[in-house]
């Protein structure tokens, strides 16, 4: 549940970053296949982004809702990355364009969500942004926004503004510091939780090992070190060698009747606070086996508590203090 905006989705939602670049080839039948067999599944929320594939993924969901009017899904779009990183392009004409370029891409009047898309952190504490934001929502050029963040510090400053709906943060098996504070603080003001990267890129799959390569226009051959973007977006800002040590740990635990994957999503699901988990799918398998966790049993206390071993001993020194 969304509160801020009185919407209602279904707990497992659809990243949709693949649709647009980065990740190797995903033609455009495996992305329509993709949405496809998530919605068929049960899924209602989809997070996109101006610039994943320069408007690709937009584009695609876009065909999708009109081939799909009745699906009732929430989709959610982002902007901000496609200019240079500075606080000052964060303003209200700025805001129209980019809004105006993704309503034409999804086909819709009024965008349904849309979030800041980890802008520089000063953006955060700008009350010009946040007033730029409401004029949107008067305007009806979207129904309403929210903010995606890097940092827990990030998140707890956009947690305090009365107009934001919801927060994208990293939440996975190896990544715990959300659930210190922003989950708690969210859930206090009624503010959704959007647990991206559930999947660490695919690590918490648990089909990769050391020999494992990814393609050259994949971001887990290009950013692995943060080349291209912050680092914390590819494997969680895990070290790939130790991510697979922590995920050899896990895999014992993963019992009859679900894949390692789907053990790692029912984690975040299992985390009080989630309103909705977005895994990324690159093919239609997938995302069937993704939607399918809404309806899994929760973890059990032995399960949850032997994570949280995993994470204190191989993860939380390398990036608990980091972001
Ligand atoms: N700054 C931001 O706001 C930001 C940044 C990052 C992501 N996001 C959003 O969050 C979404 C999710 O994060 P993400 O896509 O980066 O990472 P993710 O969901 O942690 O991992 C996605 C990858 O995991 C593998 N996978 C997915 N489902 C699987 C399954 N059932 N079984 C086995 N492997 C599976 C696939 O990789 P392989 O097939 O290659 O193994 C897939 O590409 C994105 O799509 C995007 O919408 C937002």
């Amino acid at each position: 549940m969304f509160p801020r905006l009185d919407r209602q989705v279904g707990v497992v939602g659809l990243g949709a970053w693949q649709l647009g670049a980065d990740w190797g080839t995903v033609t455009e039948d495996d992305a329509m296949a993709v949405l496809t067999a998530a919605v068929d599944a049960g899924v209602t929320f989809l997070d996109t982004a101006d610039v994943y594939g320069d408007g690709r993924s937009e584009q695609l969901i876009g065909r999708f809702l009109a081939a799909r009017p009745d699906a009732g899904l929430t989709v959610a779009t982002k902007m901000g990355r496609r200019v240079t990183q500075t606080p000052e392009a964060y303003t209200l004409d700025n805001f129209r364009r980019w809004t105006d370029r993704s309503r034409k891409n999804l086909g819709v009047e009024t965008l349904d969500l849309v979030q800041l898309h980890c802008p520089p952190t000063a953006v955060f504490g700008t009350d010009e942004v946040f007033d730029a934001l409401d004029t949107l929502v008067t305007e009806k050029r979207i129904a309403g926004y929210g903010v995606s963040v890097e940092t827990c510090d990030e998140a707890l400053t956009a947690i305090a503004r009365p107009g934001v709906a919801s927060v994208q943060i990293i939440l996975n098996a190896l990544r715990h510091k959300p659930l210190e504070r922003v989950l708690p603080a969210a859930s206090a003001a009624g503010v959704g939780i959007i647990a991206r990267v559930p999947l660490a890129s695919g690590l918490l799959s648990g089909r990769y090992d050391e020999n494992t390569t990814f393609a050259a226009d994949d971001h887990r051959t290009y950013n692995r070190h943060g080349e291209a973007f912050d680092v914390g977006e590819t494997f969680s800002g895990v070290d790939f060698t130790t991510g697979l040590a922590a995920v050899r740990r896990i895999v014992p635990l993963v019992g009859e009747g679900r894949t390692m994957a789907q053990f790692a999503l029912r984690w975040v699901l299992d985390q009080p606070g989630v309103t909705v988990v977005i895994p990324g799918a690159r093919d239609a398998t997938q995302a069937r086996g993704n939607a399918a966790v809404a309806a899994q049993p929760a973890l059990s206390r032995e399960e949850l508590a032997e994570v949280t071993a995993v994470y204190d001993d191989l993860i939380r020194p390398q990036v608990h203090h980091r972001w």
